[in-house]
């Protein structure tokens, strides 16, 4: 590797460029004055920056500086805009520039394998492809400002629940075509300057410690030229992770991190060649960002970014039914205001990403701004789900003295935070028995729906339109007004299935894994490649939007570049449609274990601006992702010879034209493993059985028990032997049991509790040593004299030997 920074390396002592591989406060970069290496400034998020103030602590989340609050990642999936996402890239760029941040610690781009994945507001897709090229557009658009997007969590990881010490068994090629290619698209197709390690192991190994993940196919198979971070507090073993290719261990792990890097070197566990490596990644992300924030301003236009924000609502914003047309609104029609969300909106998830938003659009505040005539507000229910009878009342009265009510609902704030999993799809009872009545009474119901994510739908027959509006980010009421009114044209189409009901799901009652072990049986599975295989019935498919407007398809040509046809706009007023490219294997009953296939997968899309009339030619390139297919026995790709059905759709259920396309190349051999594929083939998953996915694993299944050991979680105290960790453990269930009631999540709460022993070494600034959290272990495993008595002299250990190296640093 030619190391840019060679200079400054070969000047720095070693205790100096190991202490540079670790983050001095929550958010910063370590300043070496000496070699003029300027700190840098490391800040969430994906739809707006959250830096900290003065003293936060990482999840510390209620003092960060006020920032535009955009549409979260899984909103702007569906308007399928690259150029949109790159909008809120180049947005979130001029806001790091402002506020002088070198790193902004986003896209998330995981795949959602659950529809009930906390974080799956953050995320955009149950799709790789997708995921990858939005994501791609968000880091071009940060990067185009000089700050670097650091795309997370690398790599599967799906679940909340035991984030930090939860193990993704997966099978190679499910790793490879799911989990892995969006982030392979990302870093090819926009060279991240960062990537973001994941919390989880992923078979056996961390994900921040996996050659596999970090070296052979992240740098040496993409080219990932970058640096790599820890996700907060995810570094089990520095110098393992150094010497797999990640570069800087986050939040501030204090000095025993630097001493232990130190002495992996010295003992020849790494190379110093390894950590002149990562500090050259590192040096090069420091100084360029830096370079960018001295040349520019520090502001930036809120009024503007306010009103992007709102442009990119409403492009985000998804029809998903309009009975006899009730939308748009004719001017004048006379509108009743119900529920809580149209006066205090959900716009945004919790967690690390939460933004405290420059401004705020309320639809009740704005609504007198629209041509809507207002009969009254009325709130109808409480978002937490505790009735309210006068409530209902109320509203009802106020809704049989008008012409349409506006009916805002949704999930509320408990439900979707990091850290923690939904426990079902339904959006609270009270919010639909109003809903019910409304509509039982006789008047037309527009229900704007919130939440970022699917919730079970029952209950759309009680209304005339629903407009699914996700989490809008600051400026989404006007946006849904504009959708409403008219004003604007919805065009979003929705980024992942919205099943029937949770139990179709193809993880249903697996997920989240409560153990060690979180088995991926499903396989390639996943969203729409499971329940258009299968046939299941679903309430509205992967790619599903309505329109004001009607599209007609015509003339499919396929060449060995792409797809080319013609849409039109048949309607009367201007729209924009997103068609889809989805390619299937004819031949597909024909199959083994390493060579079953979904029905279909999306392999390219375009959004169209139509006027009304209007005919355009499109055309959807093929690329290295169209027909590839990881052979686990070659480990690599390849593109298997025979007949393809290529569809061209305006959902993953609605192809409107097809062909056939013929590749030729070698002819798939069969195995031998035909049979134990069987359940694979058919999409039967509730026929997977163990020794159908040891055969899909190549390999035994792990087994699945919580060691008492370093990464035992405090959550899981109580499976130890010394009564204060069946203290810990209680008094932390107890609290998180009250904080549920209280109805918005405790974030520091929800992260002790999933939070193993060994991250108290990593997020105490040093003030915890390895040293002691293997005293912590003893005492838990029930030797709590010993344990004691290790625990003071690690103690006394850890801050004679910090205070030795702090001078050497200072000298
Ligand atoms: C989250 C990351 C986030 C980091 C810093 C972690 O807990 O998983 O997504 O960037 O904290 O706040």
């Amino acid at each position: 590797m030619n190391r840019k920074y060679q200079e400054i390396i070969d000047k720095m002592k070693l205790e100096e460029k190991c202490a540079m591989l670790s983050g001095e406060t929550a958010f910063e970069t370590r300043e070496f004055k000496r070699y003029k290496i300027p700190a840098m400034l490391l800040s969430d998020g994906p739809h707006g920056l959250r830096k900290q103030a003065e003293g936060a602590n990482h999840l510390g989340i209620g003092g960060s500086v006020p920032a535009t609050c955009f549409p979260t990642a899984q909103a702007v999936a569906n308007s399928w805009n690259k150029a949109l996402g790159e909008q809120v890239g180049r947005a979130l760029g001029e806001e790091a520039l402002a506020q002088e941040i070198g790193v902004i610690l986003g896209p998330g781009l995981n795949i959602k394998r659950s529809h009930t994945c906390g974080r799956n507001f953050e995320y955009f897709s149950e799709d790789p492809y997708l995921a990858g090229k939005m994501a791609a557009a968000y880091v071009k658009g940060i990067q185009s400002k000089g700050v670097s997007a650091c795309p997370k969590h690398f790599a599967v990881n799906s679940q909340e629940l035991k984030r930090m010490a939860s193990d993704s068994i997966v099978d190679e090629r499910t790793m490879r075509e799911l989990y892995l290619t969006g982030f392979e698209i990302a870093v090819k197709d926009s060279k991240p300057g960062t990537v973001m390690s994941a919390y989880n192991l992923i078979n056996g190994v961390y994900a921040n410690e996996s050659e596999q993940l970090l070296k052979d196919i992240l740098r040496n198979g993409w080219g990932f030229e970058g640096m790599v971070v820890t996700d907060w507090g995810g570094s089990n073993d520095h110098a393992l992770g150094v010497k797999a290719g990640s570069t800087l261990e986050m939040p501030a792990p204090g000095l025993q991190s630097v001493r232990e890097l130190i002495k992996a070197v010295n003992d020849g566990k790494i190379s110093e060649s390894d950590v002149d490596d990562r500090l050259d990644e590192l040096l090069r992300v420091v100084f360029s960002t830096r370079e960018s924030i001295d040349k520019s301003e520090r502001s930036f236009d809120e009024k503007a970014h306010h009103e992007l924000a709102r442009k990119i609502a409403g492009e985000c914003a998804v029809l998903m039914k309009n009975d006899g047309n009730i939308l748009p609104l004719k001017a004048g029609t006379r509108v009743a205001l119900i529920g809580d969300f149209a006066e205090t909106p959900r716009y945004q998830g919790a967690g690390s990403s939460l933004v405290n938003a420059t401004e705020l659009d309320s639809a009740l505040s704005l609504i007198k701004e629209t041509n809507l005539e207002m009969t009254g507000f009325a709130k109808g229910f409480n978002r937490n789900g505790a009735g309210s009878e006068s409530l209902s009342k109320e509203a009802l009265e106020l809704a049989n003295s008008s012409d349409v009510v506006l009916f805002y609902m949704g999930l509320d704030e408990m439900k979707e935070s990091e850290g923690l999993d939904r426990t079902d799809m339904k959006v609270n009872a009270d919010q639909l028995e109003l809903l019910r009545k409304i509509k039982e009474s006789g008047v037309k119901v527009v229900a704007v729906l919130h939440g970022g994510s699917p919730v079970e739908m029952q209950w759309s027959d009680d209304c005339d339109a629903i407009v699914y509006a996700a989490l809008t980010g600051q400026g989404g009421a006007a946006a849904i007004l504009d959708v409403i009114s008219g004003k604007v044209n919805p065009s979003g189409k929705l980024s992942e299935t919205w099943p029937v009901s949770y139990a179709d799901s193809p993880v249903y009652g697996r997920y989240p894994a409560k153990g060690r072990n979180a088995l991926y049986i499903e396989g390639l599975y996943v969203g729409y490649r499971y329940y258009n295989t299968a046939k299941i019935n679903v309430k509205y498919p992967f790619g599903y939007g309505l329109s004001y407007t009607g599209f007609e398809y015509k003339d499919i040509r396929v060449s060995n570049e792409g797809v080319s046809f013609k849409l039109s706009n048949i309607g009367e007023v201007d729209g924009s449609e997103v068609s889809q490219l989805y390619v299937g294997f004819k031949d597909r009953d024909r199959a083994d274990i390493n060579t079953y296939r979904p029905e279909n997968e999306l392999k390219g899309f375009e959004k169209t601006f139509l006027r009304a009339g209007e005919t355009k030619e499109v055309f959807i390139p093929f690329d290295e992702y169209t027909f590839r297919r990881f052979d686990v026995k070659k480990n690599k790709f390849v593109v298997d010879g025979g007949n393809w059905i290529i569809g061209i759709a305006a959902n993953s259920r609605d192809i409107r034209l097809s062909a056939e396309y013929e590749i030729s190349g070698e002819k798939i051999e069969l195995d031998g493993t035909a049979e134990k594929a069987k359940p694979y083939i058919e999409a039967d998953i509730r026929g997977i059985k163990e020794d159908n996915f040891r055969a899909l694993l190549g390999r035994d299944i792990p087994e699945d028990r919580v060691k008492i050991d370093r990464s035992i979680t405090l959550g899981e105290l109580g499976h130890g032997r010394a009564p204060i960790g069946w203290l810990i453990a209680a008094v932390l269930s107890r609290l998180l049991k009250s904080s549920e009631k209280k109805g918005s999540p405790d974030l520091n709460l929800l992260f002790q509790y999933n939070m193993p022993l060994r991250a108290l070494a990593k997020m105490t600034e040093g003030a915890v040593s390895m040293g002691m959290v293997d005293a912590l272990v003893m005492e838990f495993k029930g030797f709590w004299f010993i344990g004691i008595i290790r625990l003071i002299f690690e103690a006394v250990k850890n801050v004679v030997l910090n205070a030795s190296l702090k001078s050497k640093l200072s000298d």
